[in-house]
């Protein structure tokens, strides 16, 4: 299979690319990827010793003339991950969310249209669900798109545009639903890696509102597996939630944190509520599990435990991060800008 993955260098396209890379011999990968901020060149170096198999292009999902040149040649498929990803940035200006999670999926979906790809994935968010009461039941996948902030609300407009494309174009779409994710190479402005390396420089950890907004955490690799089967098994036109069945209040992740680096509970500071801050995510997967036999492998406290080694063993990756280094890496490593 050739598989086109965009923003695969990010958080968990990385995670993705180098999961499938390693599980299928007869799998070769190219990385479209913007490098935006969240686009670190470093999180895929391991990639390169996959010679021929890997491969990576600078630029825009929303390039139509790039894109139409990239789905003419390379892929079977396309996993759509490129997007922006942070709900606080989407508070301060919109436009970027809007370009690319929407546009940029409208023009991806365009070329694999007109190119007749055999199967367009769309990574999507528990997050365009809205968020649910303290005794609601999870979000299945017939619930209503309620999403709160601008980047759940860009979400949800290409959901409904992969829907369109699937019974306008009968184009084999499949979408993606999953929760919070943690694990290796999240960028720390997340809460989990956030918290970790702010607690290893003992910083303050700035907890928003009242702490107890609920998440629903599942670790990387059991998103990313939940992913290579949708691809591969997944019937056109559905929608696919993931989670790890994994609640917690953002206190007790904080506390966790603290307790297994041994810091004070005095680094956690209250701060000022994200506006429109949504309460309560939970996900419901038994779709997946029923119809295609995915459950989540990893628990909580043994993910966690290797995320948080993760970051202890990898101190360099994030500092680069934290002090603005990995943004020259690319040009280094990779000798100047596509054209
Ligand atoms: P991320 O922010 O870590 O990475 C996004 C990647 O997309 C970066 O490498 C960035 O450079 C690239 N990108 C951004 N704009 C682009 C453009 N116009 N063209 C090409 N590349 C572009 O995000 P992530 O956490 O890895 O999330 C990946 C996908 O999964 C997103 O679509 C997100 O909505 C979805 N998702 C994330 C989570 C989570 O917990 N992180 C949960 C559910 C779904
Ligand atoms: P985040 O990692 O931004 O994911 P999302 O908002 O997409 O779920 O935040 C997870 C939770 O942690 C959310 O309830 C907001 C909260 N949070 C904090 O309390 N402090 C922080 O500094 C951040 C980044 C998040």
């Amino acid at each position: 299979m050739r598989l086109l993955v965009t923003g695969g260098l990010g958080f968990i396209g990385s995670n993705f690319i180098l999961h499938t890379l390693n599980t299928y011999e007869d799998l070769s990968i190219v990385n479209l990827d913007l490098i935006t901020y969240a686009g670190n060149f470093e999180n895929l170096k391991e990639a390169e010793a996959f010679g021929s198999r890997y491969k990576f292009i600078r630029g825009d999902i929303a390039d139509r003339k790039l894109v139409s040149e990239i789905v003419s040649t390379i892929p079977d498929a396309v996993v759509n991950f490129a997007a922006e990803s942070h709900v606080d940035r989407s508070i301060l200006d919109a436009s970027a969310f809007l370009k690319t999670n929407i546009i940029g999926t409208q023009v991806l979906m365009d070329c694999c249209r007109d190119r007749k790809i055999s199967r367009f994935v769309q990574i999507s968010t528990d997050e365009v669900y809205g968020s649910l009461g303290p005794s609601d039941p999870p979000f299945t996948e017939a619930n209503d798109l309620k999403p709160n902030s601008p980047y759940s609300a860009s979400k949800a407009s290409a959901d409904l545009l992969a829907r369109a494309y699937f019974k306008t174009f009968g184009m084999d779409v499949v979408i993606t639903r999953c929760s919070n994710n943690y694990g290796p190479l999240q960028f720390p402005e997340k809460l989990i890696p956030l918290m970790i390396t702010n607690a290893i420089q003992d910083k303050e950890l700035p907890l928003y509102g009242d702490g107890m907004n609920v998440r629903d955490w599942i670790h990387v690799l059991d998103h990313c597996r939940a992913i290579d089967m949708v691809l591969r098994k997944g019937k056109s036109g559905e929608i696919y939630n993931i989670g790890g069945s994994c609640e917690y209040p953002n206190i007790d992740i904080v506390r966790l944190i603290l307790s297994k680096l041994q810091k004070p509970f005095s680094l956690i500071n209250y701060v000022q509520d994200r506006p429109g801050h949504d309460r309560r995510y939970a996900i419901n997967a038994n779709k997946l599990t029923d119809e295609l036999g995915w459950t989540p492998s990893i628990n909580f406290e043994d993910g966690i435990d290797q995320t948080i080694k993760w970051y202890i063993e990898n101190e360099p990756w994030w500092r680069r991060i934290k002090t603005g280094e990995y943004l020259t890496y690319y040009e280094k490593w990779y000798g100047g800008l596509r054209t």
